[in-house]
């Protein structure tokens, strides 16, 4: 089962990829998170990356379109795959579709996360990341048991610098303008089903497991 995760920024794609990742051992694939390693890796992709992510604009698609075939080319997607924040645009998608097409894979679901604007910048500007290991964290619902500290690897947290109020307001509108309306290119596959986002983060997951048993 290869699943893509749809919605907005702070929506909790990434939490529910993770919770994925440790019960069925797919493979999470996250355009965020390969930028942000290039980002810290300094390579010539990240730093053309940096700039439009600082922002809150998205990163041009052939860049990313490039990234995601590399990743298709490299990974093991034995256990299935999840495409967390990508696509974003109809030429991703279009890219997309040629890719899945060319390596004979498909997608399952499209599983959009339903979450209210104001709960989502609440969601974004108290998140706090590990500079070490990535886990993520907030500082009201899922504080670390150390302020500042990770509660897996013991790393250093950080906010992300696109997690500000100011970047924040910019990518919520960036998607609605770029990504929302991709939804309908989906719903015309038949493949979208919408999950309601509110509720506890394994609350969720518990909405998201009953939907791929179903
Ligand atoms: P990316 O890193 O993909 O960011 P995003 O899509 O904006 O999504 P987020 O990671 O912010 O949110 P999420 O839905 O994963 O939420 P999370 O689970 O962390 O992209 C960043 C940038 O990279 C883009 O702006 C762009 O510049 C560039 N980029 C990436 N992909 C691109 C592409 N395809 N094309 C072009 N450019 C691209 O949760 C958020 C917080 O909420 C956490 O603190 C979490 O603990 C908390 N939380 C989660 N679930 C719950 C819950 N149920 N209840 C309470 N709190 C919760």
């Amino acid at each position: 089962m290869n699943i893509l995760f749809f919605g907005p920024p702070g929506a909790g794609k990434g939490t529910q990829s993770s919770l994925l990742v440790e019960k069925r051992g797919m493979k999470h694939i996250s355009t965020g998170d390969l930028f942000r390693e290039n980002i810290k890796n300094e390579t010539p992709l990240g730093m053309e990356a940096k700039g439009y992510m600082d922002a809150g604009k998205y990163v041009p698609d052939s860049v990313t379109l490039n990234m995601v075939e590399d990743v298709f080319e490299k990974a093991d997607v034995s256990k299935g795959f999840i495409l967390d924040g990508f696509p974003r645009t109809t030429p991703q998608a279009e890219g997309l579709d040629e890719l899945l097409e060319k390596k004979s894979f498909e997608l399952g679901r499209v599983i959009f996360l339903e979450v209210p604007k104001d709960i989502l910048v609440g969601r974004l500007t108290g998140r706090r990341v590990c500079k070490s290991c990535g886990a993520v964290f907030h500082i009201e619902s899922k504080p670390p048991q150390k302020d500042g500290v990770c509660d897996e690897c013991e790393g250093e947290l950080y906010q992300r610098s696109d997690d500000s109020v100011d970047v924040v307001g910019t990518r919520l509108d960036v998607y609605e303008e770029n990504t929302a309306p991709l939804k309908s290119y989906y719903e015309k596959k038949g493949l979208v089903e919408n999950v309601d986002g509110l509720g506890s983060a394994g609350e969720v997951y518990g909405r998201i497991e009953a939907l791929l048993n179903s």
